[in-house]
């Protein structure tokens, strides 16, 4: 189809909100019309993060809170088209995400599976908007990882013909894209971004997140720490791979320190940023082509501390973030599920399997008009 409007919805590992993007498609080009960012009612956020672990009765505690996702992520439609003074009826589509409470790749693993909450069936209704959503099972169903999708996205949005390009998405669990021009080399999940911070510090200092991160900076990272940090099992994959808080959590992280247990709760977050800075220059490091430019987006791309560890870990490469493109990086991810459901309507392939391992390429979701 030739231009039209498209909602993407978002809400990621760190739990901080759903973020809503009012989208142009317009055949190759993707145009930011309208933002908003949804809050999440306190005892949501504690339910997500609760059913996000194996636990009991995970039924009755699922069934709901994936109704209750749906109302919010159609309160957070209704929310951003009232901010933009766009009628539901000139939407095509709603690109649901959902919110993933288990992400357990790889398909072939005998228990593996990914899953998605934030019912498409009540955002239709309650907005009156077709829903595409429920990306990734068929990419895990087609042998792929089901995750990360945005490198396809970040191939449309950002490759320039002659110009090897790094995008960066640093949420909770931070992925890597590689452009060669317009051509998408390769992409993953590096491990985690934000996720070990946000954690840290909220069991330390009761802060959300690492402001700027000048926790961070006032702490000295911890060489030995830092090497153990290194030895989880994910860093030493290749190919396409994927992650989530199940190999990166608290627990995970209690364990790395027991050898450590005289370390000042500063020196450990300031070895977190380290990490996630480390492990992103060295996915990216690993590739076959050399990035010339980095660009951030995600929450991380407002943590200073962080991105000058990035700077300093992929030198001489310069770091920036996708504002410099034009696209603020806070939407990039609901921008992506905007432009998947228009994929999907249009019956277009939203997966890259260089990037998710997948067999073939597959046009994602299910469609709930
Ligand atoms: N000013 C800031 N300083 C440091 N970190 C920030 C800042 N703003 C956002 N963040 C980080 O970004 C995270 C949210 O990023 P986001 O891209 O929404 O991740 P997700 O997709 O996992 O929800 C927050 O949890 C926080 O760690
Ligand atoms: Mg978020």
């Amino acid at each position: 189809m030739a231009e039209a409007l498209y909602v993407g919805l978002m809400s990621g590992t760190s739990v901080d909100g759903i973020d809503s993007a009012l989208v142009r498609c317009n055949r190759g080009s993707v145009e930011l019309l309208a933002t908003h960012a949804h809050p999440l009612p306190a005892e949501v956020r504690t339910a997500i993060e609760a059913i996000s672990h194996p636990g009991d009765n995970e039924i009755e505690r699922l069934g709901p809170l994936d109704r209750e996702l749906g109302r919010l992520f159609a309160d957070a439609t209704l929310a951003l088209l009232a901010t933009a003074a766009v009628p539901p009826g000139a939407v095509r589509a709603i690109g649901s995400h959902g919110q993933t409470v288990r992400h357990r790749p790889p398909c072939d693993a005998a228990d593996s599976f990914t899953l998605q909450l934030g019912d498409p069936n009540t955002i239709a209704e309650i907005t009156g908007i077709t829903t595409v959503a429920d990306f990734r099972r068929r990419d895990m169903a087609a042998g792929g990882e089901g995750a990360p999708l945005a490198p396809a996205f970040h191939a449309a949005a950002f490759a320039r013909p002659g110009i090897n390009r790094a995008i960066v998405n640093i949420g909770g669990i931070a992925n890597i894209t590689l452009l060669e021009g317009e051509t998408l080399r390769m992409g993953c999940d590096s491990g985690p971004g934000n996720t070990l911070l946000d954690h840290w510090i909220q069991r330390h200092r009761q802060h959300s997140y690492d402001r700027d991160g000048q926790w961070a900076a006032a702490g000295t990272v911890q060489p030995g720490l830092l090497h153990q940090l290194q030895g989880h099992d994910y860093f030493t994959r290749s190919g396409p791979r994927s992650s989530g808080k199940e190999a990166f959590n608290l627990a995970w992280l209690d364990e790395q320190l027991r050898g450590f247990p005289d370390l000042a709760a500063a020196d450990v977050q300031a070895t977190l940023a380290q990490l996630t800075a480390e492990t992103i220059a060295r996915a990216l490091q690993a590739a076959p082509v050399i990035a010339s430019e980095l660009y951030v987006c995600g929450g991380g791309a407002y943590n200073s501390d962080l991105l000058r560890r990035l700077e300093t870990a992929i030198a001489p490469v310069r770091v920036q973030t996708t504002a410099a493109l034009g696209i603020d990086p806070d939407w990039v991810e609901a921008m992506t599920f905007a432009w998947l459901a228009q994929r999907t309507l249009d019956g277009l392939a939203g997966n890259a399997p260089a990037v998710t391992g997948a067999t073939a390429e597959r046009i994602l979701g299910g469609i709930y008009c």
